[in-house]
């Protein structure tokens, strides 16, 4: 993007996904992965990951996954769903590396870029039937995998589109039998709020819902939804997710007007 096309997009009331998801392959998502893979393993070797069941941690290779990564495999390992989906599964090494190290679990992906999802077909040859068209912010479809664990990984925090990212992450929450797990920027939406918001404006079909803060033990942090009472600690604000993150007041600021476009469900009196 030019910097009149930045200045001009910043000062809008209305803003858009960050990037156009049609041409987002080869505009973005090829450098991000040579950006990542500098001093990232990207897809690891046969048998280089491992989860140890008594510490709850993920030992990986060297150079080693990124600790995003390592922070959701470490909570599906403590977790242990029969099932896994990834919303917004872009070129399916998340798929790829967390199918290699829990054989037993079953993963899915979803994506609404046909062109990443060619991307993932091509890396991951084995996934091909594993990974489905799925636009998050079209409403519910009853064709997508009901699974007991949904996450998302830096999917979230891209959406923008007018109240779109609400209709997402509601409906990867109606996608989940038990956890929803989001690994993305805490800045860019008050995700912590907005999943006490949709809970109690009626918009998911959960009977009840934890909010927790899951760190994973090679650095990064995860928001953990849950419909089960677990061992971590709860949050109750974006200020505890935030806590210690070099934050920007413009991405803050976007957040908040997103939020405050919302206008949750009301029962009758
Ligand atoms: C930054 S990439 C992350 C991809 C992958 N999760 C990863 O970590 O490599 C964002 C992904 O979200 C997908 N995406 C964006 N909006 C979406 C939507 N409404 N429904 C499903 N996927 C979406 C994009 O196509 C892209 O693959």
């Amino acid at each position: 993007m030019s910097l009149l096309d930045r200045l001009f997009y910043k000062s809008r009331k209305f803003y858009d996904d960050d990037f156009d998801w049609d041409t987002y392959t080869a505009s973005s998502y090829a450098r991000q992965l040579d950006k990542i893979g500098k001093d990232h393993q990207m897809i690891a070797g046969q048998g280089e990951l491992a989860f140890d069941a008594a510490t709850g941690t993920v030992t990986t290779g060297n150079p080693p996954l990124h600790e995003n990564a390592l922070a959701i495999f470490e909570l599906i390992g403590q977790l242990q769903p029969a099932s896994v989906h990834e919303a917004g599964c872009g070129g399916g090494d998340h798929l790829g590396n967390g199918s290699a190290l829990f054989p037993e679990i079953v993963f899915s992906g979803g994506d609404r870029s046909e062109g990443q999802l060619a991307l993932l077909k091509q890396r991951h040859p084995q996934l091909a039937d594993r990974a489905i068209l799925q636009d998050l912010t079209m409403p519910f479809s009853n064709n997508w995998p009901k699974v007991d664990l949904v996450y998302s990984q830096a999917v979230l925090m891209h959406i923008h589109t007018a109240v779109s990212h609400f209709v997402a992450f509601a409906n990867m929450i109606n996608q989940s039998n038990k956890h929803v797990v989001l690994m993305e920027n805490y800045q860019c939406h008050n995700f912590v709020e907005e999943a006490q918001a949709l809970f109690d404006g009626g918009h998911t079909n959960w009977p009840k819902m934890n909010i927790y803060r899951f760190d994973g033990s090679h650095g990064a942090r995860i928001i953990l939804l849950s419909q089960e009472d677990l061992d971590y600690p709860k949050l109750t604000s974006d200020a505890q997710i935030r806590d210690g993150l070099k934050v920007s007041d413009r991405r803050l600021k976007r957040g908040q007007e997103d939020f405050d476009r919302a206008i949750f469900g009301n029962a009758l009196k």
